[in-house]
């Protein structure tokens, strides 16, 4: 193909294309490829524009590594996380809603009994914590697995404060699993708001922009049970500052939960608290996986 123009070098790299085999691939790529020209035309790209695009995104690949992970903040701050979350998981009426996962899950975390201070030493005012786990029928569901994380009253996660050594000590983390009546309860600290992530070229882009990269304070779950949706989500503490300007948009008014502030005494585990302490409460509904919907009918049906 010759003679190639600004509008007809569309055509030309989708006709590149039409021997694609596989076809998510080629919609994908029809889509990106349409789109970018178009964006591109729009805005009357210029030369210099385009290179500063390419250097940005190399600088995001340059800082990225096994610990960070500046293409996932990019696409956080873009809102393009929380929108794929959103649009992969509608949940029916009743269940709660999920939001973002964020970088500093880790995967097996320790192991709690209901009841433990999975703080382990992490700073921060003390925080119990409890709630159910349900299904959307009501039914309480026992033996879910519920991991936790949250960061410290400086804002920062276990991950991000390595020993020497380079070890990671896990803290304000854990996996517990609910009681036979769905419930759950731990003690932790105090969530409080904190900046993501901002010493790179996301946090630049973000000063450009004029934006602040402060998440509010929040406490991230991930519950899993057998025959049900897995639930990744966050409770984000009413009253917070950035309760309405989360740099990374996944803010849900159903997972915004009054943390109860208490003067010092007697706390939910019997305990004598010298220092003022906070409770903090939700009751999770997951939905349940179309294998236990398709399973639940099949049985139906050999039944009628
Ligand atoms: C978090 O909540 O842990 C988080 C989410 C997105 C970007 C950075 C942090
Ligand atoms: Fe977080």
């Amino acid at each position: 193909m010759k003679d190639i123009n600004d509008r007809s070098i569309t055509e030309a790299v989708l006709a590149s294309m039409s021997e694609t085999s596989n076809a998510r691939l080629k919609a994908v790529m029809t889509s990106l490829v349409s789109h970018l020209h178009d964006f591109a035309r729009e805005i009357q790209l210029s030369e210099e524009e385009w290179f500063a695009a390419i250097e940005f995104l190399t600088s995001v690949g340059q800082i990225s590594d096994d610990r960070r992970q500046e293409f996932v903040l990019l696409s956080d701050t873009l809102g393009l996380s929380m929108l794929v979350t959103s649009q992969n998981n509608h949940k029916p009426a009743g269940c709660t809603e999920p939001t973002l996962l964020g970088p500093f899950y880790v995967a097996e975390p320790p192991t709690f009994h209901n009841g433990a201070d999975i703080a382990n030493g992490a700073l921060g005012t003390p925080c119990f914590v409890s709630g159910t786990v349900s299904g959307p029928n009501g039914q309480r569901i026992s033996e879910a697995l519920i991991d936790v994380w949250q960061s410290d009253e400086d804002g920062f996660y276990d991950v991000q404060r390595p020993a020497p050594d380079g070890l990671i000590v896990p803290q304000a983390r854990g996996r517990l699993e609910t009681l036979a009546d769905g419930s759950f309860h731990f003690k932790s600290i105090l969530a409080e708001a904190y900046p993501i992530p901002h010493d790179g070229p996301v946090g630049k882009m973000l000063a450009a922009l004029g934006r602040h990269p402060w998440r509010p304070a929040h406490l991230h779950f991930w519950i899993r049970a057998e025959g049900f949706d897995p639930l990744i989500t966050h409770i984000f503490r009413a009253g917070d500052k950035y309760i309405d300007s989360d740099a990374v948009f996944g803010v849900r008014s159903s997972l915004i939960v009054d943390w109860k502030h208490h003067d010092p005494g007697v706390t939910p585990d019997g305990s004598v608290s010298q220092t003022s302490f906070y409770t903090v409460a939700y009751d999770f509904v997951l939905s349940e996986s179309d294998k236990a919907t398709e399973s639940l009918s099949a049985s139906v049906s050999a039944a009628g």
